[in-house]
């Protein structure tokens, strides 16, 4: 009863923002079929609500911003609707490119990204090389990327490692295992947004989703907007972050 009372907060606090937002960007397919649309015309508005979100992100001093694009299990999708994903992708890097020197975004793609078209992966070879200079802003693309294959991943490569003998320390820690991920050198996410009404992680970021605050709604990703994004920074900033601990 007593929460019916509370006095909700309209705006968030600009320095206690989350460093790192995460996104799955789901319910494409859903807008579409609401409005009798193919599902690619779905993705198509994702892609516009995806500009739309990082641009806000950017503005209002977001530090890094991970998107969920394609997983390892969505090659399961009609081949059409796989080639306009990849298709939006395209589109999105050739103009990140040439907007490149203006937005100085640093772009990172998380993901096994040699089963992509050569095309998209000269692309996505370009967008790296060339933010790579960059320190402010980070936008991480998920390209066929899946949790459990990173994690497995990490752990071959470290075996690997250790068997050669070029690990100077014998003992694993997390902070070690972490450098073997695909997102080696990225702060952990603070919050993981899932639009759509989906109620699961879906093999995102399980490893640095430890300690992160989840956020769901029932908005679909494409009518996801500026004041939906500030709806979960209040109500990040209004949990109580304890990792384990106790409130001080
Ligand atoms: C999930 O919604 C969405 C995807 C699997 C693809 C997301 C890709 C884009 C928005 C386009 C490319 C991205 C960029 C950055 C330009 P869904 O299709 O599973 O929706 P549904 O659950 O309603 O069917």
């Amino acid at each position: 009863m007593l929460s019916l009372f509370r006095k909700k907060k309209h705006t968030w606090e600009p320095d206690r923002l989350p460093r790192h937002i995460a996104i799955i960007m789901d319910g494409n397919g859903r807008w579409a079929a609401k409005r009798a649309l193919p599902r690619t015309a779905g993705h198509a508005a994702g892609a516009e609500t995806f500009r739309r979100i990082a641009t806000y992100c950017k503005d209002i001093g977001i530090e890094y911003l991970t998107i969920y694009a394609f997983s390892t299990e969505n090659w399961k999708r009609p081949d059409g609707e796989v080639s306009k994903i990849m298709e939006l992708l395209e589109k999105y890097l050739h103009e990140a490119i040439a907007k490149m020197e203006r937005d100085k975004v640093k772009m990172k793609f998380l993901g096994d990204t040699t089963l992509l078209s050569p095309g998209l992966r000269a692309l996505i070879a370009e967008t790296q090389e060339l933010s790579d200079k960059f320190d402010g802003v980070q936008v991480n693309i998920c390209l066929n990327y899946g949790s459990r294959d990173e994690i497995m991943r990490a752990a071959e490569h470290y075996a690997e490692d250790m068997i050669a003998g070029r690990l100077s320390a014998d003992k694993l820690t997390e902070e070690i295992f972490s450098n073997y991920m695909f997102s080696a050198g990225i702060p952990d996410p603070d919050m993981i947004i899932r639009p759509s009404g989906e109620v699961r992680l879906s093999n995102f970021l399980l490893w640095q989703s430890a300690y992160a605050e989840l956020y769901f709604t029932d908005v679909l990703w494409p009518d996801f907007n500026e004041r939906e994004l500030d709806r979960a920074i209040i109500s990040f900033q209004e949990r109580d972050r304890r990792y384990g601990g106790i409130k001080k």
